[in-house]
């Protein structure tokens, strides 16, 4: 069953299409990755699915339903949530607020969750803000979609900034969200982790351009779409 269907996406900026009639079906349950060298629109992908970024044409379906039009919050409200690549900090708000957004957590619970993407309980405190380290930052995202339980989690690359011995515990962390329900669109340069994903996707000028077996796509990436940010200079 297709859970998110995007078709003949068009996104312009000053220099062109940056997505380019793009399309894509993601089912219901699976681990989708997206596998695309530097610059080919992957996050511009992840903003259009989210809302955070307006396209020029094409239809987006999620559930069935339209969701081209509707704003961000209310995309969270019928279940979308993105792990942005680069989380931005937002000031005077701590951590253990943040992540009670929206949910009945105690802060029992909102301690467990910090331990599980490996940050000290005492976290709970901290701000929000730009004093802590990138990596940290993204931890408490990983946290915040852990507690909110989503149909759809875009995860924009959730390995960059995260510590090389982290990446099983973050492979690990992926995997229980998708067994509690939580359908994965996982954005990725890494092989290591596109390997848990059940189906991917190859990305290139700004188009979907083969969906397959990871393995069968990991190795045509590295064949094929070398000379992006070329083209756009
Ligand atoms: N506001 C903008 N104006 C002009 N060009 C833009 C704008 N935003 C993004 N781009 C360009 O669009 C292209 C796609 O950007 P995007 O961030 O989606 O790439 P990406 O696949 O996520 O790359 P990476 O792997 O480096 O994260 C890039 O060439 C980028 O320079
Ligand atoms: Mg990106």
């Amino acid at each position: 069953m297709i859970l998110l269907s995007l078709k003949h996406i068009i996104v312009k900026k000053e220099r062109g299409k940056i997505l380019d009639r793009l399309s894509l079906n993601v089912n219901k349950g699976e681990i989708h990755a997206i596998i695309g060298t530097n610059g080919v629109g992957k996050t511009t992908l992840a903003n259009v699915i989210m809302g955070l970024e307006k396209v020029s044409n094409g239809r987006i379906k999620f559930q069935n339903k339209d969701i081209t039009n509707l704003s961000v919050s209310k995309r969270a409200k019928i279940g979308i949530k993105i792990l942005q690549q680069n989380p931005p900090s937002f000031e005077g708000i701590k951590i253990r607020e943040y992540l009670k957004v929206g949910n009945e957590l105690s802060i029992k619970d909102i301690k467990r969750i910090l331990k599980k993407v490996g940050l000290p309980e005492e976290y709970s405190e901290r701000f929000l803000d730009d004093t802590l380290s990138g990596g940290e930052r993204k931890r408490v995202e990983i946290a915040s979609i852990l507690t909110s339980n989503p149909k759809l989690a875009i995860l924009d690359e959730p390995d960059s900034g995260i510590d090389m011995l982290s990446i099983s515990d973050l492979k690990k962390i992926i995997k229980e969200l998708n067994k509690e329900g939580t359908t994965i669109l996982l954005i990725t340069h890494r092989g290591e982790i596109a390997k848990i994903a059940d189906v991917a996707s190859l990305m290139c000028n700004g188009k979907i351009k083969k969906t397959g077996n990871p393995k069968e796509i990991s190795s045509l990436f590295k064949k094929e779409c070398k000379n992006e940010l070329r083209r756009r200079v």
